[in-house]
C-alpha cells in the first residue's frame, strides 16, 4: 500500500488498528547516503564501490519484495536474501537486479535458484558440483555463483585451507561463472585495541591472501565484499568493490564498543529512521491505586491512574519483554508500558498525558513530525539489538509505503 505524505492522517484499513508505516524517503536517502559514502570524492578508483542492499528477514521487517522493488528503482546495484524462498518473492514483486542467497542451498534447490535467476552463495565445495550439475541439466551458461570464505566467523563458508579444492571443482564447471567473492565480519562494530578489536583485520588477511591462492590457480574471484553495517561505517579499509548493508540501509547505526564511537558515525554517516510501528488506543479507564494491571498482576497503581489498552501485542511486534519495562508516545508523552505485554495488547499508564482519548495514535518506534523515537533505545533497554526488533514485526502487520 503506498501512500503520498501530503495526507498525514494515519492510514484508514478495515482490521485491528495496529500497523508500520515505512518512509521511502528515508530508504532511498539512506541508501544513498550509503553509496556516497563509500564513495569519497578524494579517492580515485575505475569504478564507483557497488552496494548490495540485504533485504533478508522480510528487509529486516520492512517488506522484503516492496523495499527490493523501492530501491532497485533507487539504484540498489545487488540484494541480498537469506533463502531461494525469499528471492523468489523479490522476483515475483518484478524485481531483476542480480539476487545473492546469502544461505546457499539445500539439496534439490537447484533448480528453483536456475530458473529465478538466483545467484547462490556456496560455502561448501561439494555443492559446486551439485549446481554445475542442474545448471547443465537446464543447459544455462555462465551462470553466476558467488564464493563465501570463512575468515573467522566459523559459522558458513569454505575454509582458507580448501582454496584449492574449491578452485580444481570450480575449473571442472563449465556452466558456472564465479561472480563474487565474500566473507562475512564477526566484530566489526568493536573498536578497541583489544584482540576482538583485531579480529577484523585477521579476517581481512585471510581473505585476501585466499583471494590471492584462487588468483594464483587460475580462478578469477569476480567483485569482492566483506563489510556490513559497522564496517561500512567505521572501517573504509574493508569497503573492497561493493558493501553489504542491512541495518544502516533502515537507519540504524549499530551499537560500537566504545558505545560513544557511534556519535561521531552518526555525524558522518546520517540516517533516518525507515520504520515507525504505530496503534492506536482502544479503551481508556480509570483505576484506583492499589489496583493491578494485566497478566499476574505485575504492576499496581501507586495512585489514582488512567489505563490506555492498545492494540499492539507480542504478536505484532511488541517484544514480551518490554512488560513494566518501556513506553509508547501518545500526543508527544511517553506514557509507560505497564504489566506483562500479551499476545494482542499492551497497556500503558496514560495518567501523564492529557487528553489521551480511545483512538489516539501510539508509536512504539520510529518518527512523529520532527521526533524521532528511534528503535535501538527500545532495542537496547531489553538487552537486544535493533534488527533483532524490528525484523519481529510480524506479517499480520500492514505495512503503508509513504512517499
Ligand atoms: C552475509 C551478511 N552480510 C551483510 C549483513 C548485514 O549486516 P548488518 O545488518 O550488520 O549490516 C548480514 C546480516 O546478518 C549478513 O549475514
Amino acid at each position: 500500500m503506498t501512500r503520498s505524505r501530503k495526507n498525514q492522517s494515519p492510514p484508514d484499513f478495515v482490521g485491528r488498528p495496529v500497523w508500520a508505516e515505512i518512509s521511502l524517503s528515508a530508504l532511498i536517502g539512506n541508501l544513498r547516503a550509503i553509496r556516497d559514502y563509500v564513495n569519497p570524492a578524494s579517492e580515485k578508483r575505475k569504478a564507483p564501490r557497488k552496494v548490495l542492499s540485504i533485504v533478508k528477514g522480510n528487509a529486516y521487517g520492512h517488506g522484503g519484495p516492496q523495499v527490493a522493488k523501492i530501491l532497485e528503482k533507487a539504484g540498489s546495484d545487488w540484494f541480498g536474501v537469506a533463502s531461494a524462498g525469499e528471492g523468489i518473492e523479490v522476483r515475483k514483486a518484478g524485481v531483476r537486479t542480480p539476487i545473492l542467497v546469502l544461505g546457499g542451498f539445500w539439496p534439490g534447490e537447484e533448480k528453483n535458484l536456475l530458473q529465478h535467476n538466483l545467484t547462490p552463495a556456496i560455502h561448501r565445495c561439494e555443492q559446486l558440483l551439485a549446481f554445475e550439475a542442474a545448471a547443465a541439466k537446464l543447459r544455462k551458461k555462465n551462470v553466476p555463483v558467488q564464493l563465501k570464505i570463512d575468515t573467522g566467523m566459523n559459522r558458513l563458508g569454505i575454509m582458507p585451507k580448501d582454496a584449492d579444492c574449491f578452485a580444481r571443482q570450480l575449473a571442472k564447471c563449465k556452466h558456472l561463472n564465479l561472480a563474487g567473492t565474500f566473507t562475512h565480519l564477526a566484530s566489526s562494530e568493536v573498536l578497541t585495541e583489544t584482540e576482538l578489536g583485531h579480529q577484523t583485520q585477521q579476517q581481512l588477511d585471510r581473505f585476501y591472501s585466499t583471494v590471492e591462492r584462487l588468483r594464483t590457480l587460475g580462478a578469477d574471484p569476480g567483485i569482492l565484499h566483506i563489510a556490513n553495517s559497522a564496517a561500512i561505517a567505521a572501517r573504509p579499509e574493508t569497503w573492497a568493490d561493493m558493501v553489504r548493508p542491512g541495518a544502516i540501509l533502515y537507519g540504524y547505526h549499530p551499537g560500537f564498543d566504545p558505545p560513544e564511537r557511534r556519535t561521531e558515525f552518526e555525524k558522518k554517516l546520517p540516517l533516518r529512521p525507515v520504520m515507525s510501528l504505530r496503534a492506536r488506543l482502544m479503551s481508556v479507564r480509570c483505576i484506583a491505586a492499589g489496583e493491578a494491571v494485566g497478566y499476574d498482576a505485575t504492576w499496581i497503581a501507586q495512585r489514582p491512574s488512567r489505563i490506555a489498552v492498545v492494540s499492539a501485542g507480542y504478536a505484532d511486534g511488541v517484544h514480551r519483554s518490554l512488560g513494566n519495562r518501556g513506553a509508547l508516545y501518545v500526543r508527544g508523552h511517553a506514557a509507560p508500558i505497564i504489566g506483562i505485554v500479551s499476545m494482542d495488547v499492551v497497556m500503558l499508564d496514560v495518567t501523564d498525558v492529557p487528553d489521551a482519548a480511545i483512538g489516539d495514535v501510539a508509536t512504539l518506534y520510529g518518527t512523529e513530525g520532527s521526533h524521532v523515537y528511534p528503535a535501538n533505545v527500545v532495542a537496547r533497554s531489553i538487552g537486544t539489538v535493533t534488527s533483532d526488533l524490528i525484523s519481529g514485526v510480524s506479517q499480520r502487520v500492514p505495512r503503508f509505503y509513504l512517499s
